[in-house]
């Protein structure tokens, strides 16, 4: 038996393949089309933290770790999943393979069916090589808490029992669904695709409603700071936590969105690996779709988030401002809020889990090593959820305080 990893390249995929490398016993395959690398480049940023080729730190990590029987497989999941699963048979797929950025996928029609069609197809491609070849494979496949509809009662977690007009579902039915951006409309269609395949193919699957992810924290990156995972706090790319820290730290308004009154839930890179790594040892029975509400933090401010990070930033000199003025996705107009979410499989699971402050502690420390490198964080949103992105970047948008700042490529060349 094998594990199979897509999206290995990439931030959570990076973490885990660290993890499984010293937690599982089978052979491991990382698949990955290095694509979010040539994305962010694009934007005019590049990873805070340096990383090496995908070939050199697959090598320092059979090295490392003393495993011959990690390959990596440079391949979009479309072209190869098929002759994968068909070959090894897999005991559990690992799907982080997609494009994760709202931002990216609101900035015109090109980059929405890009979206569409690397995070939906590939997805598909997964399912259909599963029911072709290997059944009995387990599939994970990380998707987002964004997928829920915010609808002012806690986020059930997948399923929920519910009355209509007095009368109770027969059976639990899927928590509402709806979105505001092309990025998350993707996850919950690959959601619904992964239900269809376990309800009428009998395939199992455990799908993750991930909550953002923050912080650095790896299994080997202490041993070798080549193993480090990338971080990516440019608008674009970079999520809320992570960028608000990236500029706390080189001196940038932490950009809070519409005031900050959007909430979110949270959970750190490390505690997101060690869930992932523990869904891969409990399958979902066949036929199953588990659905995972993963986050520790389950219902933040943005505010909040922010207003934390300005009183940790204080205690190690920072003089942190924020800037509340922009609202580039039009929060303001969408007054809905979410309700926290349920994370009772989660807890259930006893991974032990870090506390917000202390994650941010961590975060802070290990950033502060690469200040130099967190250019990214000072330029400002350019995509606006109407009207997209302008043909010409706006120099006038960056921050005030940060003129040596490249601006962002609003469009790939050519
Ligand atoms: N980071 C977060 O806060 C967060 C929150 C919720 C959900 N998620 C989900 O978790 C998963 C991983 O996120 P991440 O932050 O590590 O993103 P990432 O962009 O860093 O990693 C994704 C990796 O997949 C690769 N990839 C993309 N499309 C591919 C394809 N078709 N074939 C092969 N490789 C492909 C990219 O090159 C990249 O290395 C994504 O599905 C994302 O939607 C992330």
């Amino acid at each position: 038996m094998s594990v199979l990893v897509l999206g290995a390249d990439g931030y959570i995929g990076w973490s885990l393949l660290c993890r499984l490398a010293l937690e599982v016993d089978e052979p491991i395959i990382a698949v990955d089309d290095l694509s979010k690398r040539e994305r962010v480049a694009c934007c005019g940023s590049d990873s805070a933290i340096p990383i090496e080729s995908f070939d050199d730190r697959i090598e320092l990590l059979r090295k490392t770790t003393g495993r011959g029987d990690i390959a990596g497989v440079v391949a979009g999941v479309e072209d190869c999943v098929e002759p994968l699963v068909r070959a090894l048979k897999p005991r559990v797929i690992v799907n982080l393979a997609q494009i994760p950025s709202a931002p990216w996928s609101m900035m015109d029609v090109d980059r929405a069916k890009e979206t569409i069609a690397n995070n939906e197809l590939g997805n598909v491609a997964v399912l259909f090589a599963m029911r072709e070849h290997s059944p009995h494979t387990h599939l994970v496949k990380m998707g987002s808490m964004g997928e829920y509809a915010a609808c002012g009662v806690p986020l059930g977690e997948g399923y929920v029992d519910a009355v209509l007009d007095g009368l109770p579902t027969s059976v639990p039915v899927p928590f509402p669904r709806a979105a505001d951006d092309v990025y998350h409309i993707t996850k919950i269609n690959d959601s619904n695709f992964i239900a269809m395949g376990c309800r009428v193919w009998g395939l199992a699957a455990t799908d993750v409603m991930q909550s953002i992810v923050y912080g650095t924290r790896t299994a080997l990156w202490r041993q070798d700071a080549r193993l480090a995972t990338r971080f990516d706090c440019d608008p674009v790319f970079g999520s809320v936590l992570n960028r608000f820290v990236a500029q706390a730290i080189c001196g940038a308004p932490l950009t809070v969105h519409a005031g900050g009154k959007a909430t979110t839930g949270l959970i750190s890179l490390y505690d997101s690996v060690s869930a992932l790594v523990h869904w891969t040892q409990e399958p979902a029975a066949p036929g199953e779709h588990k659905v995972v509400n993963q986050a520790t933090e389950t219902r933040i401010s943005v505010l909040e988030i922010a207003q934390l990070i300005q009183r940790i930033g204080a205690e190690q000199g920072l003089h942190v401002q924020l800037e509340t003025g922009l609202d580039p996705r039009h929060e303001a107009e969408r007054p809905c809020k979410a309700g926290p979410a349920r994370t009772f499989k989660l807890r259930q699971s006893g991974i032990p889990t870090i506390e917000l402050e202390q994650g941010v502690r961590y975060l802070m420390q290990d950033l502060l090593e690469h200040r130099e490198r967190l250019g990214g964080a000072r330029l400002l949103p350019e995509v606006d959820w109407k009207s997209g992105a302008p043909d010409e970047p706006t120099s006038s948008r960056t921050a005030s305080r940060t003129p040596d700042i490249p601006q962002p490529r609003a469009s790939l060349p050519g």
